[in-house]
């Protein structure tokens, strides 16, 4: 069943385990998480970045996520994930997503405020959900020019009052599109973010995250996850020895099957540590 953020993310924030929000890029991968989340009877998040987008205009991809939502048996949530201006996160609201990240990490504080409050009121008038950052979560790849920056607590608990936003993105250590567990959490940093702040609070990069941070941070505060770098090395590897091991196979479908099962696993994988699951 589609649903909004909003309907999940305070029981996550308090209780012992977090929802997970996956990118995904189309249908494949999509299914992949949705059939994972199904199997163990857990809501999911499904999150479209905006190099997703790119690739499938809202037109396209807004339908297939929303409808593959709607059938499933679990609670799923389509999100948008780092958008970066107020046109861009009200089309995604227009076309149907129940949840929309503004990303203004990169902007001065006060403008950051101002850009996620306007989206707060706009997504309140449709009942959509929102999530906005503040600090700022780094890349690990050189070529994308973004601060990296800590998040500090006073200025976490004035945009959470200011923005009144559903959640709070906070960079308490980790890097996006880290391909190993190296990310060195913060937990000091986190317990005084959590001791300001009643919001959720959601992490992103959490590729780089050690199983065991994983497993102790899904019992704190931080009630969504956000995997994106884990699951596209997980259907590229696979693909990648499809490919080797079939060197005359041309149809897709037979060749993405696989790679598609690789991605449920390190789903159920990921769901597993974040609390949710029946061996959780
Ligand atoms: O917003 C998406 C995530 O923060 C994904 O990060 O690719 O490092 O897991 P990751
Ligand atoms: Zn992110």
């Amino acid at each position: 069943m589609l649903v909004y953020l909003r309907e999940l993310i305070q029981d996550a924030s308090g209780g012992h385990y977090a929802i997970p929000a996956f990118n995904v890029f189309g249908y494949e991968d999509a299914v992949a998480v949705i059939r994972a989340a199904e199997e163990l009877d857990a809501p999911v998040i499904l999150a479209t970045n905006p190099g997703a987008v790119q690739h499938m205009p809202f037109p396209y991809i807004a339908p297939i996520l929303t409808r593959l939502a709607e059938d499933a048996t679990v609670p799923v949530v389509v999100h948008l994930d780092h958008g970066k201006s107020y046109e861009y996160v009200a089309m995604a609201m227009a076309y149907g997503y129940t949840s929309v990240m503004f990303d203004g990490s990169q902007l001065p504080l006060e403008e950051n405020i101002r850009v996620t409050r306007e989206i707060v009121r706009l997504a309140a008038m449709r009942g959509i959900s929102t999530e906005a950052e503040i600090g700022s979560v780094g890349y690990s790849d050189p070529s994308i020019q973004m601060k990296h920056e800590y998040s500090d607590p006073e200025e976490v608990f004035r945009f959470a009052e200011e923005t009144g936003v559903d959640a709070v993105a906070v960079s308490i250590g980790t890097v996006h599109r880290m391909e190993v567990q190296g990310a060195k959490i913060d937990y000091d940093l986190l317990s005084r973010i959590e001791a300001k702040v009643a919001a959720p609070l959601v992490l992103h990069g959490s590729t780089g995250v050690a199983d065991e941070d994983l497993r102790k941070l899904a019992a704190t505060r931080i009630a969504k996850v956000n995997i994106g770098t884990a699951l596209r090395m997980a259907f590229g590897k696979k693909l990648r020895h499809e490919m080797e091991i079939r060197p005359d196979e041309y149809d897709r479908i037979r060749l993405f099957s696989e790679p598609m099962e690789a991605v449920k696993q390190e789903a159920l994988h990921k769901f597993r540590i974040l609390g949710l699951g029946r061996d959780a």
